[in-house]
């Protein structure tokens, strides 16, 4: 019988940024300090906590060396990091089109290189999508600002009516958050859409033919869950004073790569040492260290 394929993970890393300038010229958007850490740091850890090992980090050319110089091969984490180059931002649905040679008919899980997610039970949420092999699985959060994303509008059984993408009058409050967990067939999906109006492939009619084809479930992250994108400069200093707050409190990081690597047993005392002693003048190398003592 042939093996089941794992998961692999794709970070969408690219984009001009063009809504945080000048703070973006040299910079990539998705390398950003959020309090204590680059950005992709967050949205990394999110795929570990699911389960994901192979990951594929996608990003402008004019950033490629700096992803390379912050996130190697992944081994020092014990997962395995290779990196594509998106010439232009085309649209988020190209990331399938970009991956088919790393996913290797793997099914995939997309995350935004800007969101962040943190909560209780956002483990098992992310687990459980990583499993299903029968339907894509998709996140949706309640938004003050819902003409700001991809909308999904339920009916009172909370079964999906329709998933629009930043409609002027939005019929919910109900954003499709960015992390996508498809099957394989959604890179066939992408090299069949048609450019949107605005001239991107978009995520938003991969899940419409998903939805026509009954292949897609639509699960909400609840209120105690925080849903956090940065693509404006206040969303930005909001989510990092979010971090430092949860963080000051509880003495614990969030979105730490390395913490979450030890934990799963991808690397050992030693590997996590060898990372903490480069980082030994800063708060994070200090917190690994406490780590190590505290295990
Ligand atoms: O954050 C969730 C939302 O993300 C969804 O609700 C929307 O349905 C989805 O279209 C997307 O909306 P955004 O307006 O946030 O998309 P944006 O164009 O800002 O791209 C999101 C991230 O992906 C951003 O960090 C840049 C990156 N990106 C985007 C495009 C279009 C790329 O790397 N390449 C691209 O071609």
């Amino acid at each position: 019988m042939a093996k089941i394929k794992d998961r692999k993970g794709i970070i969408l890393a690219g984009g001009t940024g063009s809504r945080l300038s000048p703070l973006t010229k040299a910079v990539s958007k998705q390398l950003m300090p959020i309090y204590d850490k680059p950005m992709i740091y967050y949205p990394l850890s999110t795929l570990l906590i699911a389960g994901i090992k192979e990951i594929l980090i996608i990003c402008s050319p004019f950033y490629l060396k700096s992803y390379q110089n912050l996130l190697g091969d992944g081994s020092q984490w014990g997962v395995n990091i290779k990196y594509k180059c998106q010439q232009s931002p085309d649209g988020i649905a190209q990331a399938f089109i970009l991956g088919e040679e790393f996913l290797k008919g793997s099914p995939v899980c997309l995350i935004l290189g800007d969101n962040l997610f943190y909560g209780d039970n956002l483990s098992l949420k992310l687990k459980e999508a990583n499993q299903d092999r029968n339907n894509g699985t998709l996140f949706a959060y309640q938004v003050n600002d819902p003409s700001r994303y991809g909308i999904v509008e339920f009916n009172s059984e909370f079964n999906v009516l329709n998933i629009q993408e930043k409609p002027t009058n939005p019929s919910s409050n109900y954003a499709i958050t960015g992390i996508y967990f498809y099957e394989n067939s959604v890179v066939s999906i992408a090299k069949n859409l048609k450019p949107s109006k605005r001239g991107e492939l978009e995520i938003t009619d991969i899940n419409n033919v998903l939805l026509s084809e009954n292949n897609l479930k639509v699960k909400l992250l609840k209120r105690g869950m925080a849903w956090l994108d940065t693509g404006t400069i206040d969303s930005l200093h909001d989510a990092g004073t979010f971090i430092k707050t949860i963080e000051t409190r509880q003495g614990l990081k969030i979105g730490c790569p390395e913490e979450i690597a030890f934990k799963l047993k991808y690397i050992g005392k030693k590997e996590l040492k060898k990372i903490a002693d480069n980082y030994s003048s800063s708060e994070y190398g200090k917190y690994l260290l406490k780590l190590i003592k505290n295990y």
